[in-house]
């Protein structure tokens, strides 16, 4: 079908909540995507931080391929051995507490949210200005943005949120709070990293008062930044983290995994999935993950994240580089962030994404190659250049 139609067709079945760029993907390899004409266009946002090892990565697709032959579904009523092995792997590598599953980034986060008010019954949950945790009623009330939240009021009560400093977090936390919960480098809400001196504030506070530190590393994680888990190069180690996004290789999972302080906050019958850590899942997540883990592919994604932040900061018309490995936001002194995203899109068969009035948030595979790179900064300087130039 081709794109008019498709949205025609949308329009009609499909309530609007989304604002499409006009491309229709029906094939991806590696860093690339096709549309329906078979015209190919280079990826820098991996579906959001989801496709971090390229398109159909063939690891990934083998595992899926053969678990999906074998079984596909079994409830988590009985035991399967991908999803309680894939719990292991991510406790291993971080936090060495248990896991619990879920399908989503904001399911992770309930998780999270659960387990601290669990631990502190009552309790607040404190979270960052300018944050975005997910679109479910607890998640979205620890996103304190004023146009995600308002139309959707009332929240759930005892979320209170905190500014992104190290006074702004003292301050908000208390003998009452149960759990800090921050994005280790703000996504959605511009690739701002948080200061290592306010999230040494959190893990004080947190000691201090007996609360729970949780890092949101749904978009961070899996490599995103350099190490597989972001926390790891801030010095600060938290009481859990919420992982999703690039987790199941393509496929929907969520996960909190917990340190010590929260490992037993829930027990039998306080939470629960049909589809949590099925073995499809689990599989294709345990393949991702050990292709992610390898200290080959993490050192190339600092090494080519600073080659893309020095690039762009030599390019006219932009302000403001940021981000760590291949997490990158920049700002447009001449604004329209989204028309340049469509831009890019339409004249230079790029693929970037807006992420505020002003800001162009970068997330390329972290298996891009040396002439992707090359490409795709060639693609970002003349889709700037004609922005300008308008
Ligand atoms: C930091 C962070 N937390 C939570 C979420 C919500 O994840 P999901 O869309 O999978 O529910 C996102 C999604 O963008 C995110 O970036």
């Amino acid at each position: 079908m081709n794109l008019t139609d498709l949205q025609a067709l949308e329009r009609q079945s499909v309530v609007g909540t989304y604002a499409r760029l006009p491309l229709q993907i029906v094939r991806g390899s590696g860093s690339w995507v096709w549309d329906e004409d078979g015209n190919q266009y280079l990826d820098l946002l991996c579906g959001i931080s989801v496709t971090n090892l390229g398109h159909c990565h063939p690891d990934v697709v083998d595992a899926i391929r053969d678990q999906a032959r074998t079984l596909i579904h079994a409830s988590n009523l009985f035991y399967t051995e991908p999803g309680i092995r894939l719990a292991e792997r991510l406790s291993k590598s971080s936090l060495g507490g248990r896991v619990i599953f879920g399908n989503s980034g904001a399911e992770a986060v309930e998780a999270a949210i659960k387990c601290a008010r669990r631990a502190k019954p009552g309790g607040e949950i404190v979270s960052l200005e300018n944050g975005f945790h997910g679109r479910t009623y607890g998640a979205l009330s620890a996103t304190h943005q004023e146009s995600k939240q308002a139309p959707f009021a009332p929240l759930v009560g005892g979320f209170k949120p905190a500014a992104a400093t190290a006074e702004g977090i003292a301050a908000a936390v208390g003998p009452n709070t149960a759990a800090v919960l921050i994005e280790v480098i703000q996504g959605e809400g511009g690739v701002h990293p948080v200061q290592a001196a306010a999230l040494e504030a959190a893990r004080a506070a947190c000691d201090q008062h007996g609360s729970a530190l949780i890092f949101d590393e749904i978009q961070t994680g899996m490599g995103r930044t350099g190490t597989l888990w972001a926390y790891q190069q801030t010095g600060v180690v938290p009481d859990a983290i919420t992982v999703a996004k690039a987790l199941g290789g393509g496929l929907p999972i969520g996960a909190l995994i917990t340190g010590e302080r929260l490992q037993d906050a829930l027990v039998a019958g306080d939470h629960g999935s049909t589809f949590a850590a099925g073995p499809l899942v689990a599989q294709a997540a345990l393949a991702a993950l050990a292709a992610t883990d390898d200290e080959h592919l993490l050192g190339r994604v600092e090494m080519l994240g600073e080659r893309i932040r020095t690039r762009l900061s030599e390019m006219p018309g932009v302000t403001g580089v940021r981000g760590r490995g291949l997490m990158i936001g920049f700002d447009l002194e001449h604004g329209d962030a989204p028309g340049l995203a469509i831009s890019a899109l339409t004249e230079q068969r790029l693929i970037v994404n807006a992420t505020g009035p002003s800001t162009v948030r970068l997330l390329p595979p972290l298996t891009i190659d040396d002439d992707e790179v090359s490409e795709g900064l060639t693609r970002i300087a003349s889709a700037i250049a004609n922005h300008n130039a308008r």
